[in-house]
């Protein structure tokens, strides 16, 4: 036994408690002990049941996943399932929190599994490269129907207590205190006739060959590219014909070598990425101030979603708008976001009804007088955000902090501007605000640390990825994507069409090219940008004449139904020869002979025009580190997280050619 699982037995019944904070991941001490648990349990002739129960605020979340990248020492999880199924009393799992990966497996291993309302359960496998290696991918689809545990393997999507329990996974929900609960189960099964252990039992509704090809077909299509989903299929659909043993001597194998796969080395690194991205040093161990009641000021596009952001996340939020039919149409579209949450069951009705009587709207500063924080969400101007700031100045509390969602205006000269610098950050969200999970916290070069760490501490009662920026034109996220569009348009000078280019790249995994993702939010929000550089803009920098004129010609993109592309109905997306036409002009105008570039390169050159500006922005100290541009470029724009992000990808295929060099 180790310290991090213990067994104290009462009566003949015996709990079996696992340690091992934050998450109880079942690292090589967890198994010893849980290995010598069963072997204990099972020898002493005084325990009757077992009952398995995680301390602190979660069963086994999981493998403990630093230990992947070495090779697994015994006893190896599979072999404690086992041990734990093979076991002649009956186990009782009691699920509280996150029972996830081997979390799940381990409690598919005993024989009943009771579960606190609020208990997550799934197998996120898939998120990390993998699949569930120690007998999930067998147990799950003999507790639970085939089409169920295809998808849960799948998808890596957990789902909630009840409906485990509608599906069967759990046998009953414990409504108030679950060891309690789980332990009077334990008592009536004590003299029950045992179980079949779950990995004796049949295949709960096994798909015919044509259903089999028809899910595994819809799994290779959502996979986009990623190994691990269509592997975990694979193994769920072809294990349920073969002898248990020799599916999970399968899954094994599969696991080892996923494991030592690019795709879960790059899934793993971005998962850890996104946790220490945020711990800024600056603020390590700093008290935030208050952030409970917001201000947003500006209720267009962004100010909208962030009040609703703001509001599931159960803050107090007041919208500013410059008149009262701007106003109302700033708050209907939140109600709009609320609404569409209680329809998706994100929100209960009742949740639906608290959250909305925290939502005020005024066009009157003075509403912010008790504020917490406030968010800046008007035009991009700096004359109006000047206003807007000096206003706020007047309006709220000295301690409130201000922080403004600009995506290129200089924040330090805003905060020049203000009576107070040390409060003004900038707080930059992607759109939609309440989705995307990535911001950037910009600090500024007078700020106070407790007001940053209290910016800090809103992204995270936001749910949101804070990746901490200095201030530059364009912060990490939109200033890489600066030079990645231009080389997608110097690419268009030299040669290449949209189509291709948009092709390449999603062949690469992003979800959309570039110039389908410019026609989406519309051509005339980078031809503004332009305009306004125009003036500073270096002589000898290359510029490309496509974009403004597409803009020029009344293309905005899907909006107006033309852009880079042709959307006849909305919706179907052609490509077009006027545009096509304009490319070639433009090549010859610029005396470009145009040449053939192939996808790989067409990928080779958008990568190395990302990864420039992202050393850039590293050498400048705009991000911290390497890790911080990763976690924007796979949040913020849909860089393939299996390929972990520009930097990581690159120096993956560095370690690449080296080894090849040694062969
Ligand atoms: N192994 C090691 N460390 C883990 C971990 C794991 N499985 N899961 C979480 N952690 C660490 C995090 O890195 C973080 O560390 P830090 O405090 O030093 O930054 C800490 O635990 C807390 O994690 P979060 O910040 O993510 O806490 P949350 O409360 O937001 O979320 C969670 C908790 C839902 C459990 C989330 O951490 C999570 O999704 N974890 C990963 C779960 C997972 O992928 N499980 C499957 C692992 S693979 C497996 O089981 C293979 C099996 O088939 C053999
Ligand atoms: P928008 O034009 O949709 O909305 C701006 C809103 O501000 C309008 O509703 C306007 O009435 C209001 N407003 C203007 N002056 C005001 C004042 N003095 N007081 C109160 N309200 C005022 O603009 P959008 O897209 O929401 O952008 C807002 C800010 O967010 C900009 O700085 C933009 O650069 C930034 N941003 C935009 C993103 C996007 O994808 N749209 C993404 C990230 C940041």
């Amino acid at each position: 036994m180790t310290s991090k699982v213990t067994t104290t037995v009462n009566d003949g019944l015996a709990v079996v408690s696992i340690d091992n904070p934050p998450v109880n991941a079942l690292s090589h001490e967890v198994r010893e002990g849980l290995m010598a648990a069963a072997r204990q349990t099972e020898q002493d002739s005084y325990v009757r049941a077992v009952v398995l129960a995680c301390g602190g605020r979660t069963f086994v979340a999981g493998a403990d996943i630093k230990e992947f990248g070495a090779p697994p020492k015994p006893p190896i999880t599979p072999d404690v399932m086992n041990a734990i199924e093979q076991t002649s009393k009956p186990w009782i799992a009691a699920l509280h929190g996150s029972t996830l990966g081997g979390g799940l497996e381990l409690a598919l291993a005993c024989d009943y599994r009771v579960a606190e309302p609020a208990t997550k359960l799934g197998f996120p496998e898939v998120n990390i490269g993998l699949i569930p290696g120690a007998g999930g991918t067998v147990r799950l689809p003999r507790v639970i129907a085939m089409t169920e545990a295809v998808t849960m393997i799948s998808s890596g999507r957990p789902i909630g207590a009840d409906r485990a329990l509608s599906l069967g996974l759990v046998d009953a929900i414990a409504n108030t205190d679950l060891l309690a609960e789980a332990s009077e189960l334990a008592r009536t099964k004590m003299d029950a006739p045992p179980l079949p252990a779950v990995s004796a039992r049949p295949v709960l509704q096994p798909l015919d060959d044509g259903q089999a090809a028809d899910c595994l077909d819809a799994v290779q299509k959502k996979a986009k590219g990623q190994q691990a989903p269509v592997a975990a299929a694979e193994l769920v659909i072809i294990g349920a014909s073969q002898p248990p043993e020799t599916a999970m001597a399968e899954a094994q194998r599969v696991f080892q070598r996923l494991r030592a796969s690019d795709e879960s080395a790059a899934l793993r690194y971005i998962f850890f990425a996104e946790r220490s991205v945020p711990k800024f040093a600056a603020v390590d161990g700093v008290r935030p101030r208050p952030h409970q009641t917001i201000g947003v000021v500006g209720g267009g596009t962004m100010g909208a979603s962030i009040c609703a952001g703001l509001l599931l996340a159960r803050c107090q939020v007041t919208m500013i708008e410059q008149n009262d039919a701007a106003l109302d149409k700033g708050m209907q579209a939140t109600r709009a976001i609320l609404d569409d949450s209680r329809r998706r069951g994100l929100l209960t009705e009742s949740n639906h009804h608290a959250v909305l009587s925290e939502f005020m709207g005024t066009t009157d500063y003075s509403a912010l007088a008790q504020a917490d924080v406030v968010i800046e969400a008007v035009f991009e101007d700096m004359q109006v955000k000047t206003a807007v700031f000096q206003q706020l100045d007047a309006a709220t509390r000295p301690e409130a902090v201000l922080v403004t969602n600009t995506s290129y205006l200089d924040i330090n000269e805003l905060a020049r501007r203000t009576n107070d610098p040390s409060r003004i950050f900038g707080l930059h969200f992607f759109s939609p605000a309440h989705i995307m999970k990535l911001v950037e916290v910009v600090h500024t070069a007078r700020g106070a640390p407790d007001a940053l760490a209290t910016v800090f501490a809103l992204a995270r009662k936001l749910g949101k990825i804070a990746v901490p920026a200095g201030v530059c034109d364009g912060f990490i996220a939109n200033r890489i994507m600066a030079a990645y569009r231009l080389a997608g348009e110097c690419l268009l000078e030299d040669g290449a069409l949209p189509h291709q280019v948009d092709d390449a790249l999603r062949e690469y995994g992003f979800p959309m090219g570039i110039f389908e993702m410019q026609d989406l939010a519309g051509l005339d929000i980078g031809y503004a940008m332009r305009q306004r550089r125009a003036a500073t803009r270096k002589p000898d920098e290359r510029y490309v004449d496509i974009p403004d004129k597409l803009v020029e010609a009344g293309r905005l993109g899907r909006k107006t139904g033309q852009g880079y592309y042709d959307y006849p109905d909305g919706k179907s997306v052609q490509q077009s020869a006027e545009v096509n036409n304009l490319i070639a002009q433009e090549s010859e105008r610029k005396g470009i002979t145009r040449r053939k570039i192939s996808a790989d390169e067409i990928i080779r050159l958008l990568l190395a025009s990302m990864r420039a500006e992202a050393h850039a922005v590293v050498t400048e100290g705009i991000a911290e580190t390497e890790q911080a541009v990763d976690v924007a470029m796979v949040n913020g724009f849909g860089f393939p997280r299996w390929r972990g992000g520009p930097m990581f990808s690159q120096r993956q295929a560095e370690v690449q050619n080296e080894s090849q060099d040694h062969d």
